[in-house]
């Protein structure tokens, strides 16, 4: 901590040192808006905002805009008594005003420079933009499809979701120069575990399980210097993790020596007491502080309790100053002590948002993350047909960049219909087919779009769930399509049968029903800005798919939770009665136990063969990659190692390195793994 924030710290006086670990939102500051609150996520009436108070505040959340956060900014500056800027935060989870593909999808691309390249990107739009905390990356491991914030994270994996993380925060962070922002992991610890998938669920694992599966990506951040961390809203081991002294003290700070800003989730603090595990704010106030949370987002247990917790020696001054200075020495770090308003740029942010590149980066993202699920042959689609019928409640809507839109607009979103017809102009006709809703049973649409696909030569079906059906608080009982969009499927088909689905979701759906009458599958995900110009690529042969999924499809809900890296069982069904029931073995009556489709899986229009495996006594791996197709292509070698007669059971599977090659047709190349870990 240098000289300049201890004098700082030191001219500061209790009352403000206490709420300068407030967080508030952004708006609060505004002059050009009549209501100081702008509701972004959960409930903000908990923050007890008086006049002495709002202006010694030190963190604020949530805003798009350069003009809006100078505003803010200078309106705050012009009446705080010390003058410490405010440091602007905000939910930069898959891109700012440019969205890439969500970041389950992005994963999926198993490809850590994509990743490194939108955090960095997207900090250049949000750094113009006045910010200077993003809060991502999200990296809890996921298990459950119903939970709707799958599409935040990068899947089931312990190992990709670290290297998932330390691009992010990397690309986030960089050298912390102007165009960089400061990143903050998330939500610490094991959000991802939510019982049912329902958001803000208990959770309650053993600490092996917590320690091998869901702690290494917040780990492999921490290692990667990341500047924030934030709570979850769960409870662990029955404490809510904002007071968890096992989590935060023990384990974050005092094993893995973070010293960087712990800031609680949104009204978490005081949720405690929801909880039954405070009493009162008070108690709240206490639990927090104790356990090492440095800000509250938005509830003011400390601003109301902590001076009083300090005068009845509960919790010491020592203890504010502390997470005070953090919170300055983050605020140096990023230079906004000498320019408060840091990089934010009106012209420049206008110039950079939505440019060229980042708009080609989008699209080369999405191609890159698309996942091929299933094709009989009928991909890719040719440029030369005649007709194209466009159909499907997905088909003309910019709705599918994905939830977490921060500052990004479906109207600045290429639908697909838009993304075909830049490709074949008129040959492209569109029908809505079916509505969206998931409850919908309106088949009044589907006369028109049989009509259509009867006199076309191909259909491109576009199917799946609204993008709101994922994201915080957007969970679901049910992972079926909707029974409307099987109807409409199963009318167009009876008139045509070359059909592809392009289906756009923010989760795995068990589509078990999907792949056995539709002839191709598409996963898009939730594309963002480009979506609709990098369906058109892949289903056209312009782009080649090579993405993987990250998180296993189920056949049903009922095989949940099913992920690859689980443990065997003493009576293991042996995988070739997968089909059949077999009574007495870990198994289903009416159901195999093998998913849908398994993680790391992904087709392409080309094919790949793997021979002259080797391992050296280091450990050294080598292997040999052949494209023997007809098309050039990009694969993604996956190395995944079983541990023999471990005196500690291991998982039977555990992915443990990766390498995406790009080949042309016919070369091979030599792909070497060095097994240190
Ligand atoms: C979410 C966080 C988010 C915060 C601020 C909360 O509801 O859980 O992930 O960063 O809101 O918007």
């Amino acid at each position: 901590m240098s000289k300049r924030i201890q004098e700082i710290l030191a001219n500061m006086s209790l009352k403000q040192k206490i709420y300068h670990l407030q967080q508030v939102t952004t708006a609060t500051y505004l002059t050009t808006k009549e209501s100081r609150f702008e509701i972004i996520t959960g409930p903000n009436s908990a923050v007890k905002l008086d006049k002495e108070m709002v202006f010694d505040v030190g963190t604020s959340l949530n805003l798009v805009g350069a003009e809006t956060m100078i505003d803010a900014e200078s309106n705050y500056l012009k009446n705080s008594k010390y003058k410490i800027p405010l440091m602007i935060m905000q939910d930069v989870i898959h891109g700012h005003r440019t969205l890439y593909p969500i970041n389950l999808a992005v994963a999926g691309s198993f490809d850590r420079d994509l990743a490194k390249e939108v955090a960095q990107m997207a900090a250049k739009e949000a750094s113009l933009d006045g910010m200077s905390v993003t809060f991502a990356p999200m990296v809890d491991l996921v298990r459950d499809p119903r939970w709707g914030r799958v599409m935040e994270s990068s899947g089931e994996d312990p190992y990709l979701n670290g290297e998932m993380a330390k691009a992010t925060v990397e690309g986030y962070q960089g050298d912390m120069g102007p165009y960089n922002i400061a990143a903050c992991v998330k939500h610490f610890a094991a959000y991802g575990a939510a019982e049912a998938g329902r958001d803000y669920n208990t959770v309650d694992m053993s600490e092996r399980t917590l320690r091998e599966y869901y702690l290494p990506a917040y780990k492999a951040a921490v290692d990667a210097g990341v500047k924030m961390l934030m709570t979850a809203f769960n409870i662990v081991d029955g404490v809510p993790c904002v007071g968890n002294e096992h989590l935060v003290k023990d384990i974050l700070r005092d094993e893995w020596g973070f010293d960087g800003v712990v800031i609680s989730d949104y009204g978490a603090v005081e949720e405690m007491i929801v909880h039954g595990a405070a009493e009162n704010k008070k108690e709240a106030a206490y639990l927090a502080m104790k356990a090492g949370c440095d800000i509250e987002m938005m509830s003011s247990c400390y601003a109301e309790y902590l001076e009083e917790l300090i005068n009845e020696g509960k919790i010491t001054e020592e203890m504010v100053d502390k997470s005070v200075l953090r919170i300055l020495d983050l605020k140096e770090d990023l230079g906004i002590l000498d320019k408060p308003y840091r990089s934010v740029n009106v012209e420049e942010s206008k110039a950079v948002q939505l440019s060229p590149e980042h708009r080609e980066k989008a699209r080369r993202g999405a191609e890159e993350s698309a996942v091929l699920l299933k094709n009989d042959g009928i991909l890719p689609l040719s440029k030369n047909v005649s007709s194209v019928a466009l159909i499907g409640p997905l088909a003309n809507t910019g709705e599918i960049h994905g939830s977490w839109h921060c500052g990004g607009k479906a109207e600045e979103t290429i639908s697909v219909y838009e993304g075909l017809k830049n490709l074949l102009g008129d040959k492209v006709k569109y029908a809505q087919g079916c509505q969206i809703e998931y409850d919908s049973c309106d088949t009044s649409l589907f006369d028109e779009a049989c009509e259509l696909a009867k006199n076309s030569e191909c259909v491109v079906l576009c199917l799946g769930d609204h993008q709101e059906y994922s994201g915080e608080g957007n969970c679901r009982a049910n992972i079926e399509l909707p029974e409307v969009q099987y109807k409409l499927l199963d009318r167009i088909l009876e008139v045509n049968k070359n059909v592809v689905v392009a289906l756009f979701a923010g989760r795995p759906l068990a589509i078990q029903r999907l792949d056995k009458t539709a002839p191709a599958i598409l996963d898009m995900w939730m594309p963002g800005t480009e979506g609709g110009n990098a369906c058109a690529n892949l289903l056209f042969g312009d782009a080649i798919p090579s993405g993987k999924i990250t998180m296993t499809f189920p056949r049903a809900l009922g095989q949940c939770p099913i992920y690859y890296n689980h443990y065997t069982t003493g009576r293991p069904k042996k995988e070739e009665d997968d089909e059949k029931f077999v009574r007495f073995t870990s198994c289903f009556l009416d159901m195999p136990n093998s998913p849908l489709y398994p993680f790391g899986y992904g087709l392409s229009y080309t094919s790949f063969e793997y021979s002259k495996l080797k391992m050296d006594k280091a450990g050294n791996i080598r292997l040999n990659v052949k494209n023997t197709g007809k098309r050039s292509g990009c694969e993604v070698v996956q190395l995944y190692v079983q541990e023999n007669n471990p005196t500690v059971l291991r998982p039977k599977k555990e992915l443990k390195a990766f390498k995406k090659v790009h080949l042309e047709a016919g070369k091979s190349t030599t792909v070497t793994f060095e097994l240190n870990h």
